[in-house]
């Protein structure tokens, strides 16, 4: 909550608008706020466009004035104009005596929002207009919370729920910034409105990127806006700039085999995205479709149980080495399984993750820690979470000894550390030693591990992270791969939690009965016939091929990165592509506020990928295709550079000598030119060298 802002005679309403908002912002976003200059726009304090929409909610429910999202963005940008709009929208201030310093007066009137008439002075008519003045205030606050939709009970009230508070504050070593100060999670909708100066030749080059695509994927770009106005849908507007409006569209696809897809266009397109990690073995491997076909035409009936389920139950028991499997539909269904159960087993509430991890859409992870005074805390990562939904989760630093260190004082009421093993978004990031530590300190204190595996699951070894790291989990989450493309869940673990869904194992014929204490998981199409055909196709053939599958992928995928890694690095760009497995992220400064057209460049080029998500190879992808890509990247990277959107070395003057051999250039904060050398914390990441004087 934020604290009511101490009144000083001499400071305005503005400014202490200011600081209140301050204050809120900083609460809200987890960023240190303190000293913040309000004449910079958010984005210069270090608010993003997703936080913003959530502050226009917070603003308005406690300040009863509508401020929208796209205000923030452009007409009250800063602190300064936010609380200069604040204090024109609140209902004035009452005048004297209410304004007055409360020495001024009569003592008994001190401490009392309402003077009784005697303290006005026995004067009727002044007690008149003092009360009539503030029910005309209350009248007005009333009517902006109404209009702001705060007036119910539910909506309107401001709830402060206690997150859980350690004894003490994680210490942040290697100057890592705190926990918070970065969002939790991966896929998100990031909508930014804001415009930046270009030159003309930067302006000419923008449009000839937008007419070729637009060009190219016209149909695609014509069904978006047909259906816009009865299908919400976060993808569409996913990545919205000024700069990229014309293009801010999905690619409309009407097939697609193997890597590639054909969309509405007629083009072609190699994937990248292979259906955000699910596409493994290529779209529509014959044996799926054969085994989905076969199951179409025997029925696929929900209510009695398929024989596909204990099939591939056991197959996934196999190829994981886990003990028992249940499904569901969804991977963030799996993430709710596995905590519901691991809570249900232990008796205890509190559940860990990690910044930087995605979990899914349920409220409890997303939550993002953050460190108010020195104790972590956590705040809601999205609009519409409500606080309270994060007063039972730890959000805290991944890979870092002084998480452990706050594991340890929760845990005994610890029921699991739930851990993206190697996060999609950073997947340079592979802390197989913390995996072990947490392994070794879950299993003294009781406490769940359970690794979620949606991505990372058959994709990267048969028994996924924990066959690479030979450590396992006491419970993991499952999805996409499995599927063959179909939707589904899967969460598999030791009887001891995997019990709490069905008491346990009894038999027919004797006194056995379910003895577990069990909690409540159910769906309509959980163990959905089709979807279990296709897994049962998917599992069966992984089973076939062994780990020289993945073997053989994870392979070509380093050839591929390190192929394109070393062309940036010898050009000195700052772009770098980290990688893990299969999986690929690119990633670069965040003042690169022009590489939003990389993503177009490369779609028009014939490699489909989307901002901001992985790249993910599959067994399907031919070496012609990776050929493609590379000269795609290759071409697209540099004509970035022409348009002097992406710095390169060439450019940098007086870049003839590296301070250090693994030294490439990049830009810093302010554009300029600067050496950058590989962070030893941090792979994939870089510190900038200083060579100033
Ligand atoms: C690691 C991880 N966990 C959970 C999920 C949620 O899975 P789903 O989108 O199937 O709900 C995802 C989705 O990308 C994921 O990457």
């Amino acid at each position: 909550m934020i604290a009511t802002p101490q009144w000083t005679a001499a400071e305005g309403r503005q400014d202490r608008l200011i600081r209140q908002l301050t204050e809120l912002l900083a609460d809200a976003s987890g960023l240190d706020l303190q000293g913040a200059d309000p004449a910079l726009s958010f984005f210069e304090i270090g608010l993003d466009s997703l936080f913003l929409t959530q502050a226009s909610l917070t603003i308005q429910k406690e300040f009863g004035v509508e401020v929208t999202f796209r205000q923030l963005l452009e007409e009250v940008p800063s602190l300064q104009a936010l609380a200069a709009h604040l204090d024109a929208h609140l209902p004035p201030e009452p005048e004297a005596p209410l304004d007055a310093p409360p020495s001024s007066r009569p003592a008994s009137a001190q401490g009392s929002a309402r003077p009784t008439a005697q303290e006005a002075g026995g004067d009727p008519t002044l007690l008149e207009r003092v009360i009539q003045e503030q029910l005309a205030v209350m009248a007005q606050q009333l009517e902006m919370i109404r209009r702001s939709g705060g007036g119910s009970e539910t909506a309107g009230a401001t709830r402060s729920v206690e997150p859980v508070a350690p004894a003490a504050a994680p210490t942040q070593p290697n100057g890592r910034p705190a926990a918070g100060a970065r969002p939790t999670t991966g896929p998100a909708v990031r909508i930014e409105t804001t415009s930046r100066h270009l030159t003309a030749a930067q302006q000419r080059g923008i449009d000839d990127i937008v007419a070729r695509y637009t060009a190219k994927t016209g149909k695609s770009k014509g069904l978006a806006q047909q259906h816009r106005a009865h299908l919400a849908d976060p993808r569409t507007v996913s990545g919205f700039r000024p700069f990229l409006k014309e293009m801010v569209y999905p690619i409309v696809t009407t097939g697609s085999s193997g890597a590639r897809l054909r969309d509405v266009d007629g083009n072609e397109y190699i994937d990248l995205t292979s259906g955000f990690g699910l596409n493994l073995l290529g779209f529509s491997p014959p044996f799926v479709v054969d085994a989905i076909r076969r199951q179409l035409d025997q029925g696929f009936e929900i209510g009695p149980q398929t024989p596909l389920a204990g099939e591939v139950a056991q197959l996934i028991t196999e190829l994981t080495g886990h003990e028992r499997v249940a499904f569901c539909n969804t991977g963030s269904e799996a993430v709710l399984a596995a905590c519901r159960v691991a809570r249900t087993s232990t008796g205890r509430d509190t559940i860990a993750y990690f910044t930087g991890d995605y979990h899914g859409i349920f409220d409890e992870v997303l939550f993002r820690g953050l460190v108010r005074d020195g104790v972590p805390k956590t705040a809601p990562g999205f609009a519409g979470i409500v606080p309270g939904m994060g007063g039972n989760v730890l959000v805290l630093d991944y890979d870092d000894p002084a998480s452990l260190a706050v594991l340890e004082q929760h845990a005994a009421d610890l029921a699991a550390v739930l851990v993206e093993p190697v996060q999609s978004r950073h997947p340079a990031l592979q802390p197989r030693e913390f995996l072990r530590a947490l392994r070794e300190r879950t299993s003294a204190w009781g406490t769940a591990l359970i690794f979620d595996e949606i991505i990372t699951g058959f994709r990267t070894h048969p028994r996924g992270v924990q066959g690479l790291y030979g450590i396992q989990a006491d419970l993991a989450t499952y999805g996409k791969v499995v599927g063959g493309g179909m939707p589904i869940g899967v969460v598999a673990g030791s009887a001891r939690f995997l019990d709490a869904l069905d008491g346990g194992h009894w038999q027919f014929g004797d006194a056995s009965m379910p003895e577990r204490g069990v909690t409540f998981f159910a769906g309509t199409f959980v163990r959905h016939p089709l979807a279990l055909a296709a897994a049962k196709a998917v599992l069966t053939h992984l089973k076939a091929q062994g780990p020289s599958l993945q073997e053989r992928l994870n392979a070509t995928t380093a050839e591929l990165t390190n192929r394109m890694n070393g062309w940036l690095a010898a050009r000195g760009s700052p772009l770098a592509i980290e990688y893990f497995a299969s999986m690929m992220y690119l990633t670069y400064p965040n003042d690169l506020v022009y590489m939003g057209l990389f993503f177009p460049l490369m779609r028009g080029r014939g490699i489909h990928i989307w901002e901001g998500r992985n790249w993910f190879l599959t067994a399907a992808h031919t070496a012609a295709d990776l050929e493609a890509v590379y000269r795609a990247f290759t071409a697209s990277v540099e004509e970035l550079e022409r348009l002097g959107f992406l710095p390169h070395g060439r450019q940098a003057p007086g870049a003839d000598t590296p301070p250090h051999p693994e030294a490439r250039l990049g830009r810093d904060a302010k554009g300029e030119p600067a050496w950058f050398v590989p962070d030893p914390d941090r792979p994939g990441k870089y510190l900038q060298v200083e060579t100033g004087p």
